[in-house]
């Protein structure tokens, strides 16, 4: 599913055109432009990658194969709360698999996927140090530990909250102006 809208895709595809120009087309330098795009814009769309796939002059199937064999690179871009789940072998053994499918089950997208309201992303991620912790989940840069189902409903609640009252105090300032 694309969820950039074609809104904002025109600028990314314009910058990403003009960083190919520091690249020779050769089918070597596919991964680290890759890398690159997405430092810099935190996904890599579909048009993006036919974009390198014409700089490279390789077929953008092969351009696609070598993207998704790694799970460094994303394609969808990153919610504006992000949550990683950890399946590292401690948080494994420790459910961390029903955590991140009750973190799916809530908000009706897989890991690698963006809400289409972009409020929300989920990810797996490997070991992220805090063992003892397990289960983990990274919300926001924020480690939250000895996950359960229960504190999924509660961080989501939270944030809904929060939104809700985002959105009063907007309508309130628009109605004062
Ligand atoms: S395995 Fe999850 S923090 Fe180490």
């Amino acid at each position: 599913m694309d969820h950039t809208g074609g809104i904002e895709e025109k600028p990314l595809l314009r910058d990403i055109a003009s960083m190919l120009m520091s690249f020779e087309n050769s089918r070597r330098n596919l991964i680290p432009i890759l890398q690159m795009i997405q430092k810099k814009h935190h996904y890599l769309c579909p048009r993006a990658l036919q974009v390198v796939a014409k700089h490279l002059r390789v077929p953008s199937c092969e351009v696609y194969g070598v993207a998704t064999f790694y799970n460094q690179f994303r394609f969808h871009p990153p919610g504006r709360h992000q949550i990683k789940v950890c399946l590292g072998t401690a948080c494994h053994v420790r459910g961390g698999d029903i955590i991140l499918e009750n973190f799916e089950r809530k908000l009706e997208i897989r890991e690698g996927e963006t809400t289409p309201d972009r409020e929300f992303s989920i990810d797996r991620v490997a070991c992220v140090g805090c063992c003892a912790l397990a289960p983990v989940a990274i919300v926001d840069d924020a480690v939250c530990g000895h996950m359960a189902p229960s504190k999924v409903e509660g961080l989501i609640l939270g944030f809904e909250i929060q939104k809700d009252r985002e959105k009063r105090a907007k309508r309130q300032s628009e109605s004062k102006q």
